[in-house]
């Protein structure tokens, strides 16, 4: 099937990669002309692996096309992706005016029957508005259906996510609708969920927000472990046999960050009061998530005492590993909140410090995690890269000032790293 994708950022680009890869001719539409340059070379605007390989494959079989102009995209194709961004205003709310502005766009290049598909995370009844600005710009009367389809995409993991995804969820309010989406999605084996529009909107948001809450319910548990001796490590592990449970989404740590799960939960909470229900229990989520930033410090305090005049070396900066994104990562907080109390930062990550640099201020960017080691005196690991499990920790605690380390992210073995000789704090152990 023709597949146009409006908005190839960190969903649009993989959705299009990936249905490009499963034999659909895809046209990605991007608004920023550099972007578009770039992606016309085949080149990825995301750091998501397996992606670049993707484009290149989809350009060459000439699967996969890049323009800027959304009337194009909605001539030639029968069903038609919004992937544009919705971020969070002040209040919480999403901004919707990307979408809006797209919506407006498609109603007036529409010619003939057209499937609008909402894969962007939006607030619930969304698709009501997308209809209704669909209908009052729709210069030519054409027939169209709104769908909704939402991502459930993990950064670092996104492609797999797509071809290999637990479930797919599809909101639809005819049988033809159904139909050209089971179509779309045939070769991907998995549970296909066909339900009603707002239940596939409130699936993204509920999915989200209960992720986020097994995060700070685990990161709480951590905080009553170390009272009391307890490894919450062990603990996760001993919850997650039941099945019920489950393993995943218990690492207790610095808390999460992304664009996701902060900008979904505020919009989650306001979605429910704004329909006269109050999401008690998120903004408990929420606030666990913030104090465990300086739950960190504190613990960069019990091993420095004064924080003003010393040097604080951070290893990992962005929000998780296998990406270079920095939005809300608990980084830029950790950093600015150690930049308040008087301490020089050194910084390494593998993959964001371009993207760091742009978001923080005052940090010496070191070439590799040793040379942040380097007379500071205390190392702080804020991502779980794969790279910092391999560090030579003699080293490491020879180029230290003070042998001091506080694990953000509990990648070592507590017993191991006193025996070799550091102060270590880690969250729940
Ligand atoms: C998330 C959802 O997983 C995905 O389904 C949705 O489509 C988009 O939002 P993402 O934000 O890319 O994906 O990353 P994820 O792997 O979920 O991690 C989010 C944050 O939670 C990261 O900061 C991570 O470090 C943190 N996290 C994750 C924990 O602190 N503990 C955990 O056990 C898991």
């Amino acid at each position: 099937m023709n597949i146009c994708i409006i908005g190839v950022g960190y969903v649009g680009l993989v959705t299009a990669a990936c249905f490009s890869s499963l034999g659909h001719t895809v046209i990605g539409i991007e608004s920023d002309i550099d972007k578009l340059k770039k992606l016309k070379k085949g080149f990825s605007t995301i750091y998501e692996p397996g992606i670049d390989k993707l484009i290149k494959e989809g350009l060459r079989k000439k699967k996969l096309f890049f323009f800027s102009d959304i009337e194009k995209g909605v001539e030639k194709c029968e069903v038609i992706f919004i992937c544009v961004g919705t971020p969070p205003k002040d209040d919480g709310e999403p901004d919707l005016s990307h979408v809006e502005k797209v919506v407006r766009k498609i109603a007036s290049s529409l010619r003939g029957y057209r499937l609008i598909v909402e894969k962007s995370t939006v607030p619930v009844n969304t698709w009501q508005w997308v209809k209704r600005t669909i209908s009052l710009y729709n210069k030519h009367n054409s027939e169209f259906d709104v769908a909704v389809n939402p991502e459930f995409l993990r950064e670092g993991n996104a492609v797999k996510d797509f071809l290999h995804p637990d479930r797919i969820v599809m909101g639809v309010e005819n049988e033809r609708s159904r139909d050209t989406l089971l179509k779309l999605y045939e070769k991907i084996k998995c549970p296909k969920l066909v339900t009603g529009l707002p239940t596939a909107e409130i699936i993204k948001h509920a999915s989200n927000s209960f992720l986020a809450t097994k995060i700070s319910f685990i990161n709480s548990v951590a905080r009553l472990c170390e009272k009391v001796g307890a490894d919450v490590n062990e603990v996760a592990q001993g919850m997650g046999y039941d099945k019920r449970i489950g393993k995943s989404f218990l690492k207790a740590g610095v808390g999460y960050g992304g664009f996701c799960f902060p900008k979904d939960l505020a919009a989650f909470i306001h979605m429910a009061e704004k329909n006269g229900c109050d999401l008690g229990i998120l903004r408990e989520v929420q606030k666990v998530n913030e104090s465990q930033k300086k739950l960190l410090i504190s613990k960069i305090k019990d091993a420095l005492w004064v924080l003003k005049g010393k040097t604080v070396g951070i290893l990992g900066l962005s929000f998780k590993p296998d990406t270079d994104d920095m939005r809300l990562a608990p980084s830029i907080d950790v950093i600015n909140l150690l930049q308040k109390e008087g301490a020089a930062i050194k910084a390494y990550d593998p993959q964001a410090m371009s993207n760091a640099g742009k978001v923080l201020k005052n940090v010496k960017f070191c070439k590799d995690p040793y040379l942040t080691a380097k007379d500071s005196d205390c190392l702080v690991f804020l991502t779980e890269w794969k790279e910092f499990e391999l560090l030579d920790m003699n080293r490491i605690r020879k180029v230290l000032k003070t042998p001091a380390i506080v694990d953000g992210r509990n990648i070592f073995d507590p017993e191991k790293m006193r025996k070799l000789g550091f102060v270590y704090g880690g969250m729940g152990r």
